[in-house]
This record gives structure tokens, sequence and C-alpha cells, in this order.
């Protein structure tokens, strides 16, 4: 079957088949309150790779990994030599994360090839599913590494010597992985080897309010906000806690209150656009006794205005440098994400797909940063949401509805089978 509209595809998708496959998937890294802690490269990540590929063998879909583990799962098309389509989104999680970030986008892209399949539909170009590697950036910062090497945007030793909490790299980690999955075929790296896909789709939950507030099924995404990333590091010196008078103090803790301070204000918006976020703190000699010799903190910085974003992060050192009384201070960026707005062609078909399926629309931006961020540049690009409870995200109680889910993978199935044989 050809077309423009698969009908068929639409109603093979299953919601019980797709809510099976998230709940398996949720037990890798369960915590209490029915979330889920998968950070990148470690095994439960590994293993629910592992869980993928065999779903994906089942299918008949080829599996094949590049060099920064990204990992593809592939429909051929009638005609393999044109530029495939792509969909996907990441499996790993936030420390304190939810069952549905990432992975449903993963898992939609599986559902939505099966149910191709199941209904008979042929596509002329190949669709692969992606699992990108290291997209949440919380084991190892930034997120994005998968699709921002397989994008050319950095090359792809950029991240080797980053670490984690316990002093492990991501170049040996990466290197672990990779032995451990050598039995799985290799493939150049994205544009850097290869030319682009067609098209990238990426089905993911909203993270956020408006769908559910508004009683929509579906946000046709049109862009996504600029997001900027920061380490500081204060340097002050160690001294007894009982004994050291104020004025011999260098207590990088009070500068480290003071900078904090400082960038509030530097980052009030009354309109509550501009967002900035310290999501990581880290203290030495972190001792209640002694002085803080030394306070590392970070900076998420996010604005969909792409002056804005540069103008008060560029201010950030500045500021920081201003606020301290007694130590100094580095300023370290390691994050940039510009603020875009897709090419028309991907949500013009996610919203007649969701239309001609009679789901409730509503055109938005993204203030979560996604991997399609770095495919905007290669080809058309676009983002399905579906709704979550409460708007709620990087939470262990993040919870859409299977039949939500299901609504979603629906809009990919036919978005898919629609670009795949443009
Ligand atoms: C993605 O996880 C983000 O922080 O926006
Ligand atoms: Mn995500
Ligand atoms: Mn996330």
């Amino acid at each position: 079957m050809r077309g423009t509209v698969a009908p068929n595809a639409v109603a093979a998708v299953s919601e019980a088949r797709q809510w099976d496959r998230l709940m398996q998937m949720a037990k890798l890294g369960a915590i209490p309150g029915d979330g889920v802690n998968r950070g990148c490269l470690t095994d439960l990540d590994r293993q629910s790779r592992r869980l993928l590929i065999s779903w994906a063998e089942g299918l008949g879909l080829a599996v094949s990994i590049d060099k920064l583990g990204n990992l593809f799962l592939r429909q051929e098309g009638t005609e393999p030599g044109l530029a495939p389509v792509l969909t996907g989104s990441h499996m790993d999680s936030q420390p304190n994360g939810g069952r549905f970030d990432g992975i449903w986008g993963v898992i939609a892209g599986l559902e939505a090839v099966q149910a191709l399949k199941e209904a008979g539909v042929v596509t002329k170009r190949p669709i692969e599913v992606v699992a990108w590697t290291n997209e949440e950036g919380s084991r190892f910062a930034p997120g994005c590494m998968g699709s921002m090497a397989y994008a050319g945007y950095r090359p792809p030793e950029t991240w080797d010597a980053v670490t984690d909490k316990d002093g492990l790299t991501f170049g040996e980690e990466l290197k672990t992985q990779l032995a451990l999955e050598a039995d799985i075929p290799r493939r150049g790296l994205g544009v850097v080897d290869g030319p682009a896909p067609f098209a990238y789709v990426e089905a993911h939950i909203e993270q956020g309010p408006r769908l559910e507030a508004e009683g929509l099924d579906i946000g046709v995404v049109e862009g996504i906000q600029g997001s900027r990333w920061f380490n500081v590091e204060i340097n002050g010196k160690s001294d007894h806690a009982g004994t050291t008078p104020l004025k011999l103090r260098k207590d990088a803790v009070q500068d480290m209150l003071r900078a904090i301070a400082a960038l509030n204000d530097l980052t009030h918006d009354p309109d509550d656009v501009l967002r900035f976020t310290v999501g990581r703190i880290e203290v030495s000699p972190n001792s209640s006794n002694s002085v803080a010799e030394t306070a590392r903190f970070s900076i998420d910085l996010r604005h969909p205005d792409k002056q804005v974003l540069t103008e008060r992060g560029d201010a950030i050192e500045r500021v920081v440098l201003g606020a301290l009384k007694t130590c100094t201070a580095t300023v370290t960026e390691r994050f940039n994400a510009a603020p875009g707005t897709f090419d028309p062609i991907v949500p013009d078909a996610v919203e007649k797909a969701a239309k001609a399926q009679g789901l409730k629309t509503l055109r938005m931006a993204s203030g979560a940063f996604h991997d399609a961020q770095f495919m905007m540049p290669l080809c058309p690009t676009g983002m399905i949401f579906v709704p979550c409870r409460g708007g709620v995200s990087h939470h262990p109680s993040e919870y859409s509805e299977p039949g939500q889910l299901a609504a979603g993978a629906r809009v990919l199935a036919a978005v898919l089978a629609d670009l795949a044989n443009r």
C-alpha cells in the first residue's frame, strides 16, 4: 500500500503492546514512587538497549550503532538508496526521573514501525528508529551528546574526559559499552560520515501543563527554546569553623550565595519567560565544621529569543565575578543549544495526521531541549507532544495515560508513512 494516508497502520497501533513495553523498560532502574533512574552508559542503560534490540530483531529490523553508541533500528524501504526518515528519542533518564521522558519516543517509533509492517504498508524510503546516547546530560554533562556528534556540531571525542560523580569518564564508559556491543554492526557517524536523513520526527511527552489544561491530545511542536549551561567554580580557603574570625575567611559557600543572588537579579523576568536554574551544587570539603574551600554550581539558562539568551548568558561571568567578596571564580560554558523554529514540513504533516484522526491539536514551542534541536539544521524536523499529568516531568510521578500515548503513536505512524513515501 502506498499513499499519504495509512489508516490500516494507524489502526494497527496497539495501546496495550506499547504500554507493556514501556512498563518493561520502567523496571530497568525503577526507583520508589514509580520513577526511573537509568543513567546513560550504565548497566541498566545497556539492559534497556538489549531489550529494545530483542524487540527490533523480532520484527526483522536491521540494528546498528555508531561510534557514539547511538542505536538505530532500520525498516528497509522499497528504494533503500533514498535518505531515511528518522524517528526516536533517548533511553537514559534523570537520576530522579520518570517512566516516559525519552523512552516513550523510542518505543513509539518501534510501535509505529510495527504497525506499518502489520498493516502491510510499504514505504519508498527506509524508516529508522534511533535511541540517542546521553540526552539528559545528568550523568555526563552536557546533554544531547549523541545527536550533537551525529550532526557534526561537535567532534565525537569532545566529551571523552567528562567525568561522572564517581570520576569515571564518558570516554572510558563509552569504550566499555562499545566493547560489550561488539556483536552489533557498526555504522558511520551521522552527517560526518554520510548523508542527512530525509526528515526527523521525535515523539515526546510535553513535560509542561498546557495540553492537559486545555483538554488537548497532540502538541504540534513548531520549535524549541534555546538553552545554555555553565559551570561556576568558586575558590576560597578551608578553615576551622569555630576559631576563624569572619574577616579572615575566604568562604566559598558565602560567595556562592552572593553570586546566585546576583544571578537571580540578572535573570529576573516579570513575564517568567527567561528560566534560570541552579540544579547542582558541590561543596568541598563538605564538612559541617570547616569553612568551604570550593563551591561549584551549575547554571541552566533558557529563553526562546536568541538575543536575550546571548545577552544574559554572556553577562553571567561578569555578574558572578562582581558578586564575590573574598574568593575567586571561574565560569565555563558547557552547552549552547540555539533556539530554533522547525521547517513547516514536519509540523504540517503532524497537524494533518492528527486532525485526520479527529484529535485536538495545539501548535506550540518546546521549553525542554531535545535531540531534535540538533537535527533541525540537517533536515526537516518536528516533534509530536502528548499531554502529561499536571505537566510534571523529571520526577518519578511523571505520567501519561496509555490512551494518550497510543494517540501519539498513531499520529507518528501516519506521519512516518506520509514522509517516507515522499
Ligand atoms: C531535557 O531533558 C531538558 O532538560 O530540557
Ligand atoms: Mn527527554
Ligand atoms: Mn529529560
